[in-house]
């Protein structure tokens, strides 16, 4: 990634990004998230209406919970019948860092064990992803016995401790076998596989799993797998990007995103048409949202803001919620942007029963249109936009007014449909504590904006804390931590302890109050408190 360090005002420095591969910002990258910067916030939590909030100032119904994902927490990469995916072949090439999902926190083993810290913690639902290579090793064909036995006791022991399964399909995580055949997402014979993949979820787990998601964030998805081949299946080229063994920036993100989205409306169909009607579940997808702030308040900043939505959110929303790709998107990409028949336009239109929001952090976008004047062009060039992460600090700043923003907008911009934020939360280093105020501040201030906005009509129906755990994060390996427990990768028996995040939610969530006096409180309360006695106190709770 080409990442400079540029004086803007002359008194701060910010760096500049243009989302191509480099091994430093490689390490800013997280999961589910993508290009991430930190900041921290040195300054007071900001003030909004809902500072003061409980549980139940929420809409009956509303969801709260946790969430993981595969690869990132399960570990047995090789056991029991397990086949690769893209994500094992891209950690075992050799991050700086290089850690593996190969043991991760051991989900697969210690599954009861942490089905009674949710139960213990609160949480009304836990978000996990199937892993499509232990489900049906070879991408298609036969099913694993031993992947169907674990996804069938996961979700029964979930079931058993009243906590809502929601499953995700795709997480960065498609069979190699698949990549080795046919190059994955960049084939249209993916929709095909998904499709039937998605079917033996759908007719051996969908009985008990009550909301589904396809992709995971298939615009980061594709921008970092195939545009700047920082994220699996790292497929990338020249000139935009140097270190990727294959792949074709001008072209790839489009047709991998393009697929995604047929495959996710053709799963949606299925589901509809077989399995709605009876195990009566929902069927979604899910989006990385940045809040994009205009650098100046210059024309060409503020178009160029514009032009920056249109593809970062406008790409994957837009031919969900109306049927075709923005006309931005045609314009600057022309032909390397695929097509909808007629067809599919209807078939993608409308494929969701909700959406799913990731929001962590923020971005400034700057113009920079003459990038359009070149013949060889990939995503970043396509936008004409330079994009900005303030990377001053490790961790987030706290915005919360910018997600009440992005609530805003899938109000007026696409009619309120119905969405669960999947995934917020804040960034720690890992292991620094098990007192961790600033993610007790971020979430605090975060569900209070959620509240906000559906106190103005928001049609949002559930919030989910990334993480439950401290699991690999796809950039930062197990160096980063957003997870409100602990995991210790040393103890052989992987112990999880909770941090002071873990008990302020679980107060939270069990009626108990959620005020910064509370939280200063519980602090004080919890300080000084050895791993172990916080943990029985947990156990307590
Ligand atoms: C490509 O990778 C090599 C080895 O990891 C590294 O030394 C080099 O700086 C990278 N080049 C670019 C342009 O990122
Ligand atoms: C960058 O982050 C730092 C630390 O949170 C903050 O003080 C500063 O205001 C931020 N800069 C910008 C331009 O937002
Ligand atoms: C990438 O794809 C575009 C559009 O199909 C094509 O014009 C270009 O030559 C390809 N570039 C490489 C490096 O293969
Ligand atoms: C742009 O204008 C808005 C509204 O007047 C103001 O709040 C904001 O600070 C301005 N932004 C910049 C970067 O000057
Ligand atoms: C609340 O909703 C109204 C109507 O949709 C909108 O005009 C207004 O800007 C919203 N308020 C906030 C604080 O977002
Ligand atoms: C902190 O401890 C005191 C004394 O045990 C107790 O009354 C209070 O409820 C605790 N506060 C919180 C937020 O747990």
């Amino acid at each position: 990634m080409n990442l400079e360090a540029k004086s803007v005002s002359g008194r701060e420095t910010r760096y500049f990004c243009d989302w191509e591969a480099k091994p430093l910002q490689l390490r800013m990258l997280k999961l589910s998230f993508l290009l991430i910067i930190l900041l921290i916030s040195t300054v007071a939590v900001p003030v909004f209406s809902a500072d003061r909030y409980r549980r139940e100032d929420f809409p009956p119904g509303f969801i709260f919970g946790a969430g993981s994902s595969a690869y990132q927490v399960e570990g047995a990469a090789y056991e029991d019948g397990r086949s690769s995916s893209i994500w094992d072949a891209f950690a075992h090439e050799g991050n700086e860092h290089g850690d593996t999902g190969d043991v991760a926190i051991d989900e697969y083993h210690k599954y009861k064990e942490d089905v009674q810290i949710m139960a213990q913690t609160g949480i009304d639902a836990y978000r996990f992803s199937i892993s499509w290579s232990r489900l049906i090793p070879n991408g298609r064909g036969p099913v694993n016995p031993k992947g169907l036995q674990y996804y069938n006791n996961l979700i029964n022991e979930l079931i058993a401790h009243g906590i809502q399964p929601h499953a995700l399909l795709c997480n960065y995580d498609h069979p190699q076998a698949l990549e080795d055949e046919y190059g994955g997402w960049i084939s249209r014979k993916i929709v095909k596989d998904f499709t039937a993949y998605a079917d033996v979820c759908f007719r051996e787990f969908g009985d008990r799993v009550s909301h589904w998601t396809t992709v995971n964030e298939p615009n980061v998805f594709a921008i970092g797998g195939y545009d700047t081949g920082m994220a699996p299946p790292k497929r990338c080229s020249p000139p935009f990007v140097f270190n990727c063994s294959k792949g074709n920036s001008s072209s790839e993100p489009y047709l991998a995103a393009h697929h995604m989205l047929l495959a996710h409306a053709s799963t949606a169909r299925l589901y509809r048409e077989k399995y709605q009607g009876e195990q009566l579940g929902l069927v979604g997808i899910s989006l990385y949202i940045f809040q994009s702030i205009p650098l100046t308040n210059l024309t060409a900043d503020v178009a160029a803001n514009q032009r920056a939505q249109d593809f970062l959110t406008g790409w994957i929303a837009d031919p969900l919620m109306f049927g075709d790709y923005p006309s931005t998107m045609k314009r600057n990409v022309g032909s390397r942007l695929p097509e909808f028949t007629n067809h599919e336009s209807k078939l993608v239109k409308g494929s969701f029963d909700f959406i799913g929001l990731i929001h962590y952090n923020y971005l400034y976008v700057e113009d920079n249109s003459v990038s359009l004047k070149e013949k060889n062009r990939d995503f970043n060039r396509d936008m004409g936009v330079k994009l900005y992460y303030n990377l001053s600090a490790y961790e987030f700043e706290i915005r919360p007014r910018d997600l009440q923003q992005i609530l805003e907008n899938f109000k007026s911009a696409y009619g309120n449909p119905p969405i669960y934020i999947q995934e917020n939360g804040q960034k720690t280093r890992r292991g620094s504590s098990l007192e961790d105020p600033s993610r007790v501040k971020y979430l605090h201030a975060y569900i209070g904006s959620v509240l906000d906005a559906i106190r103005n009509g928001s049609n949002t129906r559930g919030y989910f804390v990334w993480s439950l755990w401290d699991g690999l994060e796809l950039l930062d390996g197990y160096e980063s931590s957003y997870g409100l427990y602990y995991v210790d990768l040393d103890d052989p028996d992987l112990k999880r302890y909770p941090k002071l995040s873990a008990h302020w939610y679980s107060h939270f969530l069990k009626g108990r109050g959620v005020s910064l006096d509370g939280i200063i409180e519980l602090e004080k309360n919890l300080s000084g408190v050895s791993k172990d006695a916080s943990f029985s106190r947990m156990i307590s709770m």
